[in-house]
């Protein structure tokens, strides 16, 4: 990652945004050092362009072509040009629904993050919030991690607990754990941007001061 620009970011979402609206507002409140370049969707109605072109940042949508679950190749590089162009140092992923391929992933190995709605490596996949209360965890909530070939799989950078009530929906329960995100992705994306964090392995750590 360059030292000598603001730190840029690119953010991908196929969902309503909350994550990435989180993200902004910690960019503008100043605790987070970075710019938020551009802001791509596979979903052209979804939430999070308008968020962000309420907010005067580029946002763009990608048709990501005939699959369901992962971006057609001709798709997977007008992401990684647009992401290119706008000369983004981390690829920040906030509810983007598709899995990233191998050229994506060489195109910005190590710089990609994704937030997870719960402790993994318990419950990757989909509905997550619902899989644990299914189960019957008494205590689950959201990971941080960066991005490698597997589904939710990648090195953890940073995760927050959300305790499982009693009385508790897959709507309740989804609901606190959002607002842990909210709180926890911020934070994650302001160690990557201050460049505290050191990758050993498996093992993320903060650099010491
Ligand atoms: C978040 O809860 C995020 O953890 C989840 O999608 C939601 C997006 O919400 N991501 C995944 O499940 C990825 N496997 P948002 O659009 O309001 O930020």
């Amino acid at each position: 990652m360059a030292n000598n620009h603001p730190f840029r970011i690119g953010v991908l979402g196929s969902g309503k945004g909350s994550n990435f609206a989180a993200i902004a507002s910690a960019v503008a409140a100043g605790t987070l050092p970075a710019e938020i370049a551009i802001v791509l969707s596979d979903v052209a109605d979804a939430g999070i362009l308008a968020l962000a072109r309420e907010r005067g940042l580029p946002a763009q949508f990608i048709a990501p072509g005939k699959f369901r679950t992962k971006l057609e190749e001709d798709a997977e590089r007008a992401f990684v040009n647009a992401l290119n162009a706008a000369q983004v140092d981390l690829v920040v992923l906030a509810g983007f629904m598709r899995v990233l391929k191998g050229d994506f992933l060489r195109a910005f190995e190590g710089r990609i993050v994704n937030i997870h709605p719960s402790l993994l490596p318990s419950f990757p996949g989909l509905a997550s919030w619902k899989q644990a209360l299914d189960y019957g965890v008494k205590v689950t909530g959201c990971t941080v991690h960066f991005v490698d070939a597997g589904v939710d799989s990648g090195a953890i950078i940073g995760q927050q607990t959300v305790p499982v009530l009693d009385h508790d929906t897959a709507e309740t329960l989804h609901q606190r754990i959002h607002a842990a995100e909210h709180e926890l992705y911020p934070r994650c994306v302001a160690a990557l941007a201050r460049r505290e964090i050191l990758v050993q392995g498996r093992r993320v750590i903060r650099k010491l001061p």
